[in-house]
């Protein structure tokens, strides 16, 4: 196949996948600013790369919350993969075992976390605080029991924002076992409208307490949010839009990233999601100050086309692009990235 996979999966996802399925995955909010900017909004930096380095040997590996992985590319959580591909969650947890990753698993899953866990790969679990509290707190404990590493609060969805599909039909998902399969029946109907409204930065402490597992807040954008979660305990802070599909309109995660560096770098991980589609996007959010750069619909578009070898295939690639572009501004780790690496280019 000619060209990047990564740009490659999102036909091959929308060949195979009923339209209304690949629209859901595909679509933003509104009228679909914010998803439409994400990817672009990484090319207005320019690098001002170094020579005369060695850069024999490049080390891609880092750390996310203590867990070693072979590259900062991770996978973002995403709901309904049982849609995207029969082995879901599994199939998307194997890529992750298979290339040193860490996945971040739905709390709106189509497969039990005991199942997920026993795949090995280090995983996260991604939490909705639901209205009543009550009913996260056997989830949290259900995920804790199969190996979960950390909690991931989704800060921006007070509400689903709403989606259109022109002319087509908005998918309406009726099988509960796709996105609820961790939670208790009888105490939590398919309905997002039982989202918590008022979470708090009490929430963050609240959440660590039910686990003792590190949270990380995802969905952050303003810095002192930023600097909210940390001061309320948050062991990492997760710059993203939800790739576009919560505020249209809001501003790209790359523009947000700068100053939420500046405010928490130091005191908590900083991560980043929207529009990662280039090992040298992943060298422009490092060189902000970003320790990981999280995937959303390119894994979920290569599980559809291709299972697990296909979003193997994606971290693959982006791996070895940002191997490559690491090479060439000199430098031959994610560690040592110079101050001066990067230039806003203006008038684009
Ligand atoms: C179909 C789909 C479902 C998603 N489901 C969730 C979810 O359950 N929880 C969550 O925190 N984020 C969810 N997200 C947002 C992703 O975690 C991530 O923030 C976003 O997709 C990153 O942008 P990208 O798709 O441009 O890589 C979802 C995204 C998509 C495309």
């Amino acid at each position: 196949m000619p060209g990047r996979y990564v740009d490659a999966v999102r036909e091959l996802a929308r060949e195979r996948l009923p339209e209304e399925v690949f629209l859901y995955f595909d679509q933003g909010a509104g009228d679909g600013v914010a998803a439409a900017e994400a990817a672009p909004a990484w090319d207005r930096f320019r690098f001002l790369p170094r020579v005369l380095r060695d850069v024999t040997d490049v080390d891609l590996t880092t750390t996310l919350l203590g867990t070693e992985v072979s590259s900062p590319f991770a996978i973002a959580p995403s709901t309904l993969q049982r849609a995207a591909h029969p082995e879901g969650e599994v199939a998307m947890a194997r890529a992750a075992q298979a290339c040193g990753s860490l996945v971040v698993v739905s709390s709106n899953a189509g497969t039990s976390f005991a199942d997920i866990g026993a795949v090995g790969a280090p995983w996260w679990l991604q939490i909705y605080v639901t209205a009543d509290r009550s009913a996260t707190v056997p989830v949290i404990e259900r995920a804790a029991d199969a190996g979960a590493r950390a909690i991931v609060l989704t800060a921006d969805t007070p509400v689903v924002a709403g989606k259109y599909a022109g002319e087509r039909t908005v998918w309406e998902v009726t099988d509960p076992g796709w996105v609820r399969s961790n939670f208790t029946e009888t105490t939590t109907p398919l309905a997002a409208a039982d989202k918590a409204t008022d979470l708090g930065p009490h929430d963050i402490a609240w959440l660590a307490g039910q686990c003792e597992l590190p949270v990380v807040v995802k969905g952050v954008l303003h810095p002192a949010d930023a600097r909210r979660c940390v001061d309320a305990g948050a062991a990492a802070v997760w710059v993203s839009n939800h790739g576009g599909r919560q505020l249209d309109r809001v501003v790209p995660t790359a523009d947000a990233l700068p100053a939420i560096c500046a405010e928490v770098a130091g005191a908590a991980e900083v991560y980043v999601d929207g529009g990662v589609r280039r090992g040298t996007d992943a060298l422009v959010a490092a060189a902000l100050g970003a320790r990981a750069a999280f995937l959303g619909r390119p894994a979920l578009f290569a599980l559809a086309a291709d299972g697990s070898e296909g979003v193997g295939r994606v971290l693959q690639e982006l791996a070895s692009e940002l191997t490559e572009a690491l090479r060439l501004v000199g430098c031959p780790s994610l560690e040592g990235l110079p101050d001066d690496l990067l230039v806003r280019a203006t008038g684009l």
